[in-house]
């Protein structure tokens, strides 16, 4: 058979809204263009994140029921704990609330002010926990990760020349750890190679060095490797993941993500001593070792939800529903980063709307655009996210993105279908989309609470298309 269908049944149903133009374009004047302010019930599709947004399964929710939400040595701890042990190899598990926490934890404990820390891309949230200890963050990511449009198999891999003369250059107590984010988020959802990982492996031993993984969408990484890396096609998701954590010291987990939960992370690691540091620590923040913020329940749910993401019927009905979509756009000749990534399909704002300068925020104005014409909601990755000082004179960033972020066992193919129309209607009449501009901006991670507005007035042109539903910003 062809037909591609999900591998589950829907078993509890949530109605979606679907809103007229009119309540939508209300919508996004109140929220000042920035769609991180528009209240969730006139979404219709949400592509925001793929992160705390997964639908857990049957067996997930009875798992809660049965979570032990004893303070010390819980039952559903230590379920997790082998959970975890049995995935990485690594002996010490310390469970957080969510990824970030994890980051914090480890940071504070081994990085200081002064160090570098290496790695393919971090994520905004590593970066800034390595930021608050007053140490840099460096991006490392090959060239070829750069180019949207240049269809490699694994983009998200390190850049091995960068790194090595990074560790020559350096002192060797200034570099506390190399973090690889499995996939990369920041890098199109692009996987890292055993191949790449076994020589960042090399140079970490060769110069003393720790390596970590930013293990949040591991299961994701596992499968594309196993597409795509000739060495380990036949073998299952598990073994590569395995493979994977053999080859790390250590591991931070957002598990909102391939932990196919709603809440909750973790740090696992192979140094004893270290542990115990991290556990006296977290009890300041966290809470006690054996529950790391989260309920009992949480600790279940997780504990089910890293057995179930490496299922892999789950898997390849995953990684082909995003591909699915980016393929469908790129045969319509919408500019996306190639090939499609694990969690998302990311759109080129700036080969979309060529008539839109950097500083005209395209991507913002395309996302925009989007929720306008089909009440889709995506994130803009670029000079709204990373740029600084909203003047006439803000440095252009290097990559200007709209991610459409795909949750896990969330939407139907069908749904995927109408947000491809969606994109192809915004794409067909794209000279449409305006320049927008910051009107007030917090000082820092503006992209939250950033308030915009269109730079001239509605484009009189209003191509119509679907449901009645038409392109254009107003
Ligand atoms: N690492 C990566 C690679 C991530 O993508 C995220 C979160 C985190 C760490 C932090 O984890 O949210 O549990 O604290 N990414 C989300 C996103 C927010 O939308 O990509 P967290």
């Amino acid at each position: 058979m062809k037909t591609r269908i999900e591998p589950y049944k829907i078993k509890v149903v949530e109605p979606i809204p679907v809103t007229t133009r009119a309540v939508r374009e209300r919508a996004l004047e109140q929220a000042s263009w920035n769609l991180f302010r528009l209240p969730a019930d006139l979404v219709t599709i949400d592509l925001l994140t793929d992160s705390g947004v997964t639908a857990m399964s049957a067996r997930q929710w009875s798992g809660l029921l049965s979570g032990d939400e004893a303070y010390a040595g819980s039952h559903s701890f230590l379920r997790f704990e082998e959970a975890v042990r049995t995935l990485t190899g690594y002996a010490h598990v310390i469970p957080t609330h969510q990824g970030r926490a994890a980051e914090r934890l480890l940071f504070e404990t081994i990085v200081h002010c002064g160090d570098l820390v290496p790695g393919n891309t971090h994520f905004d949230t590593t970066r800034a926990n390595i930021e608050h200890v007053g140490a840099t963050a460096i991006d490392l990511p090959i060239a070829a990760a750069r180019v949207p449009s240049l269809d490699l198999p694994f983009k998200g891999d390190l850049d091995l020349g960068r790194l090595e003369a990074l560790l020559e250059a350096t002192p060797r107590a200034r570099v506390p750890l190399v973090v690889v984010t499995v996939t990369s988020n920041g890098c199109g959802g692009q996987p890292v190679s055993i191949e790449n990982l076994r020589a960042v492996r090399g140079l970490c031993d060769r110069f003393g060095v720790g390596l970590y993984l930013d293990a949040a969408r591991f299961a994701e990484n596992a499968w594309m490797i196993r597409q795509r890396e000739a060495a380990w096609s036949g073998r299952t998701p598990r073994e590569i993941a395995r493979a994977m954590f053999d080859l790390a010291d250590g591991c931070l987990m957002s598990a909102k993500k391939d932990g196919l939960v709603n809440i909750g992370g973790f740090l696992a690691l192979r140094d004893g001593a270290l542990a115990e540091e991290l556990k006296r620590m977290m009890v300041l923040g966290e809470g006690f070792p054996t529950y790391g913020g989260l309920a009992g329940r949480d600790l279940e749910a997780m504990a089910c939800g890293l057995e179930e993401v490496l299922d892999p019927a789950y898997l390849a009905d995953r990684i082909a529903q995003v591909a699915d979509l980016g393929d469908r756009l790129h045969a319509a000749g919408v500019p996306t980063v190639r090939p499609p990534g694990g969690h998302a399909i990311y759109l080129d704002s700036r080969a979309f709307a060529p008539h839109l300068g950097p500083l005209d925020l395209p991507g913002q104005s395309l996302a925009c655009a989007l929720y306008l014409h089909a009440g889709v909601r995506s994130v803009e990755i670029g000079q709204l996210m990373r740029g600084r000082n909203a003047s006439p004179t803000e440095e252009p960033v290097d990559l200007d993105l709209v991610r459409l972020a795909i949750p896990r066992r969330v939407y139907t193919c069908c749904q995927l279908d109408y947000v491809a129309e969606a994109v192809t209607d915004v794409y067909a009449a794209r000279e449409a989309l305006l320049p927008l501009e910051i009107v007030e901006q917090p000082p820092a991670l503006r992209h939250f609470g950033a308030r915009l507005r269109p730079r001239r007035a509605p484009a009189p042109r209003e191509p119509t298309r679907t449901n009645g539903a038409s392109v254009g910003q107003a």
